[in-house]
């Protein structure tokens, strides 16, 4: 099968090489355990590093503060092979070429298949999945939230969607059924543990793959992220 790497220091190694191309990955976790910079350094190094073609669609946070974000984090280097895309921008060109007005899962579904036609692209977030919910109504959340996976999954692009949870949350989706849908869970887990917040990161799940269920400690240290084996932390 062939794979997606992460360029998270040690995870490969952990997931048989990395993500299986073409799924679905939601990245959930409470707000600040570090989702968008996850998924933009996947894109990222797979960009500048794997000459892989990523999309990140940003619904929520504007692109020049995503950017700056980013480049504090040491993300500095320009790759044509990393677009990033704003709610705004999808807006403006899906109202183009239609005459009715669509919810936003459908909107950044039709705004899909148009650039897909065109272009290819190996990578796509889209941070966070909850603002397809709340930009406009959804009638029937659940449905549309299926019928939007399957979509995504037969353009055979290798998705990332940015899931937020609150504290306390048992679910990693808003309707419990988004963690069903996808091929794999990337939990951000974020912990106080004697007065200090400890990031762990845990794959709860991620089809064909036979990957460790530990939690691992995660840092982000001089531009990458590293996680850590229990076994390697008790060394
Ligand atoms: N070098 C670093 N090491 C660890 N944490 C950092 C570092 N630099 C920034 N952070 C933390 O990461 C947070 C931002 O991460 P990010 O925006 O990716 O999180 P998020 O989960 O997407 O947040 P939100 O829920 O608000 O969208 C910053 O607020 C800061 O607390
Ligand atoms: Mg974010």
């Amino acid at each position: 099968m062939e794979r997606i790497k992460t360029y998270i220091d040690r995870l490969d190694e952990q997931l048989e090489g990395g993500i299986p191309k073409g799924s679905i990955s939601l990245i959930c976790g409470v707000a600040g355990c570090m989702k968008s910079s996850f998924a933009y350094n996947i894109l990222y190094n797979n960009a500048v590093v794997g000459d892989k073609k990523g999309l990140y669609i940003t619904l929520e946070q504007a692109v020049p503060n995503l950017k700056q974000q980013m480049e504090t984090l040491g993300m500095v280097e320009e790759s044509e092979k990393l677009a990033i895309v704003s709610h705004k921008m999808i807006d403006t060109e899906t109202q183009l070429d239609m005459k009715f007005e669509l919810n936003s899962m459908k909107k950044v579904k039709y705004y899909l298949d148009d650039l897909l036609k065109r272009e290819n692209y190996d990578l796509i977030v889209i941070d966070p999945l909850n603002a397809l919910y709340s930009l406009t109504t959804v009638k029937n959340p659940r449905r549309e939230a299926h019928l939007f996976f399957e979509g995504l999954r037969e353009t055979g692009v290798t998705s990332f969607l940015i899931s937020e949870m609150y504290p306390g949350d048992t679910k990693y989706g808003k309707y419990g059924v988004e963690e069903f849908l996808a091929d794999a869970i990337i939990h951000l887990d974020l912990k106080r543990e004697r007065d200090i917040l400890e990031r762990h990161l845990g794959i709860i799940k991620m089809r064909c793959t036979n990957h460790n269920l530990q939690y691992f400690p995660l840092f982000y240290n001089n531009g990458k992220f590293v996680i850590y084996t229990k076994e390697e932390m008790e060394l």
